[in-house]
């Protein structure tokens, strides 16, 4: 299967004050809980899984480049980045809705998540292609990096 076959999940939040930090702009707690969540539904459709079957491990990437105001609604989109044996990193851009404006990418991130059954890590069963798209395969790049990285620092 190739990785722009899997199903990209949507969500939005209007920003109300409970979600904003002490400038008056969304806190980057909140976005962070957003962001997860997306990751987490992403992750759940591509693998058509129990959500008792999926545990986040890891929050990566996460870079804020513009604030969003009370009001202002703000929406959320995943897609697969990568697909382990049993893990699976999804990329989660977020941008306020501005009818009539270019898009602007206020935060951006990736989320890792594990297919597990009693605790322990379990292969998922779904086999990706690397993609030949630039921007899927500059994704994909990006998380073996980061994973070769990770490997190296725990030796
Ligand atoms: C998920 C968990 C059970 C996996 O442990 P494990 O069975 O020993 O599995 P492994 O360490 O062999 O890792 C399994 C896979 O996850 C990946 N992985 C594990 N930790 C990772 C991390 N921090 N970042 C990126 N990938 C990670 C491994 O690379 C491997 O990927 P692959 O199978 O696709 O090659 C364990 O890490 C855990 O319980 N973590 C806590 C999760 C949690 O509580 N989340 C809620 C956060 S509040």
């Amino acid at each position: 299967m190739k990785s722009k076959e899997l199903p990209r999940i949507t969500a939005s939040h209007l920003v109300k004050s409970i979600d904003l930090n002490h400038h008056g702009t969304l806190f980057a707690g909140r976005m962070a809980e957003w962001l997860v969540e997306v990751g987490f539904i992403t992750a759940r459709a591509a693998l058509a899984c129990k959500p008792g079957e999926l545990v986040c491990v890891r929050l990566h990437g996460m870079d804020f480049r513009a604030s969003i105001n009370k009001g202002e609604t703000l929406v959320l989109e995943g897609c697969t980045a990568h697909v382990g044996r049993s893990s699976i990193t999804i990329y989660v851009e977020a941008y306020a809705l501005r009818p009539a404006m270019p898009r602007i990418i206020s935060t951006d991130g990736f989320v890792t998540l594990v297919h597990i059954s009693e605790g322990r890590a379990i292969p998922h069963g779904l086999s990706i292609t690397p993609p030949e798209e630039p921007q899927a395969r500059e994704l994909w790049d990006h998380v073996v990096e980061e994973r070769q990285h990770q490997r190296r620092k725990s030796g």
